[in-house]
């Protein structure tokens, strides 16, 4: 009847329109057989249910759990609830709801702080819903549909703007322990990064360092133009799973409408455990360190999602990885590497010296970086690596004084430059650092000549200049002052 009434132009009509569709034809109704810790066994539902699908047990004294369906064994569903099972018992009903969760997000869901269920945790109100709704759960875009990554994206961090370039569309990881600057960073680079859109998903930390975070790191020009996606620690495992699909939903409406997304995700491994969690209550068998194969078939339906669109949008991706006991070998580490275009590995014993970000510049590494440089970029990150690692190999030698300057011009040069390097490397977690600014300041650093503007260029008149590489840096008389004075003030207690 209203189907084609003047009125199913607005939202609000389509939205009611939408979910009359949703709704089953008749009510169903299994009942509760056996809870077993998290897991919920119905009995009754089999037929109707399938992996993925939903419903709410109904606790004595009618608060309703929502459930999903993540098993089936001896004919009765197995569940897992999205929140407390307090109240829940033997017969208790449960009742189909709808199959697919979706989320209708607006451009006013911008500034604002969500659960893993969509809904406001901030306090300021209801959300607009809109028009179109986005599945929780979408496949990524097909491979050969979609677009290449962009040009560059400046991230506003020098040391990933020059050393890990990035581009519109890529995907990234910060592998950490923990305690050495991942949310630091990330807050960095949400607030400071040139992208249209943040969807930011905080998935698994503590309710007080989630607050903490918004407040004191985020700040409100930050959260402005950030949607984050909320689900702390003590939340079910299905729930914190959620927050995962949610944030890459909200990044897929952004996309849709031609906006640069910035995707930041914390963390990606908590979102494993709870993949963990949900493949062991339902029976699956443990493989590495505990972590059940479903966990290794997610990932990448889940990171694969961000990435350039099929037309003008990207989702841009920045993912953390928290290596426990500092194992950057272990089982989701070794699978998000394989998914991610590139990773950036934050050192505690950089952090111990004071140097943030801590950055390991020679563990990390951006795979599309050579291809979207400029020849005299590249010949600068080389020469500036080059110094870095024979400063690395001969790190312990120069330190317990076994190294005898004027043994090795290398090693020489290594040692004069290195002050100057980890000056450059360090930046205050208030301060922006644009892109441009980071390759002069660079080959100021290193006493290389560097023409402003000229180096994004592709096949730039200036590459003749740097034709010498490493050899050009020996000369001292090339250096800019100027440059250099603004670093000698950053560097504070930090460098050396
Ligand atoms: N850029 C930075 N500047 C100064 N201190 C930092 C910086 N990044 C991290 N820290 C210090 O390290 C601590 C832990 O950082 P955090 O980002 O919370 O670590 P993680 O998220 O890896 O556990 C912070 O509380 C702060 O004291
Ligand atoms: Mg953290």
């Amino acid at each position: 009847m209203a189907g084609k009434g003047p009125l199913t132009g607005t939202p609000a009509l389509k939205i009611f329109l939408d979910e009359v569709e949703q709704l089953p034809a008749e009510r169903q109704y299994g009942r509760v057989s056996s809870v077993l810790g998290m897991l919920v066994e119905v009995a009754g539902l089999d037929r109707v249910l399938s992996i993925g699908g939903r419903c709410d047990v109904i606790a004595r004294g009618g608060r309703r759990v929502p459930c999903e369906a993540v098993g089936f064994r001896h004919g009765r569903a197995l569940l897992l609830p999205f929140g407390s099972l307090q109240g829940v018992g033997l017969g208790c009903k449960a009742e189909l709801t709808v199959a697919e969760p979706t989320v209708r997000p607006t451009d006013a869901w911008l500034g604002r702080v969500v659960n893993a269920l969509g809904e406001p945790i901030d306090g300021k109100g209801p959300l607009p819903q809109g028009r179109d709704a986005y599945p929780l759960r979408a496949a990524p875009p097909p491979a050969h549909g979609r677009g290449r990554v962009g040009g560059k994206i400046d991230l506003g961090v020098r040391a990933i703007n020059t050393f890990l370039t990035c581009c519109r569309g890529q995907r990234m990881g910060i592998f950490a322990g923990s305690g050495v600057g991942k949310s630091v960073l990330l807050s960095m680079l949400a607030r400071y990064t040139a992208a249209d859109v943040n969807v930011i998903g905080l998935i698994g930390e503590r309710g007080r360092e989630v607050q903490e975070w918004l407040e004191d790191e985020l700040g409100p020009e930050g959260l402005a133009r950030s949607v984050v996606v909320v689900a702390t620690s003590d939340e079910p495992p299905p729930t914190r799973r959620q927050a995962a699909y949610l944030t890459m939903a909200l990044s897929e409406y952004f996309r849709d409408r031609g906006r640069d997304v910035l995707c930041l995700m914390d963390s990606v491994t908590r979102f494993a455990m709870a993949l963990r969690e949900i493949g062991l209550a339902a029976g699956e068998p443990p493989a590495s360190k505990g972590y059940t194969p479903s966990v290794f078939g997610e990932l990448p339906q889940v990171l694969e999602r961000a990435g350039p669109g099929t037309d003008k949008g990207s989702i841009t991706g920045l993912f953390t990885v928290l290596v426990e006991g500092d194992d950057h070998n272990e089982p989701v580490a070794d699978a998000v590497r394989g998914i991610l275009d590139g990773h950036i590995v934050l050192e505690r014993g950089i952090a111990e010296r004071g140097r943030y970000p801590a950055i390991n510049l020679l563990r990390s590494i951006s795979r599309t970086m050579p291809a979207c440089n400029s020849k005299a970029e590249n010949e600068l990150i080389t020469q500036a690596r080059r110094l870095l690692s024979t400063y690395e190999d001969m790190g312990e030698l120069i330190r317990i004084g076994a190294y005898k300057a004027g043994s090795d011009p290398q090693v020489d040069q290594a040692i004069h430059y290195n002050p100057r390097l980890e000056a450059f490397l360090g930046q205050d977690k208030s301060e922006r650092a644009g892109i441009e600014d980071g390759y002069a300041q660079l080959a100021a650093a290193l006493d290389m000549p560097w023409q402003t503007g000229a180096a994004t260029t592709e096949g730039n008149a200036d590459a003749g200049a740097n034709e010498a590489g490493g050899e050009a840096s020996a000369q001292p008389a090339q250096q800019k002052p100027r440059p250099a004075r603004r670093k000698a003030r950053r560097n504070g207690g930090g460098g050396e």
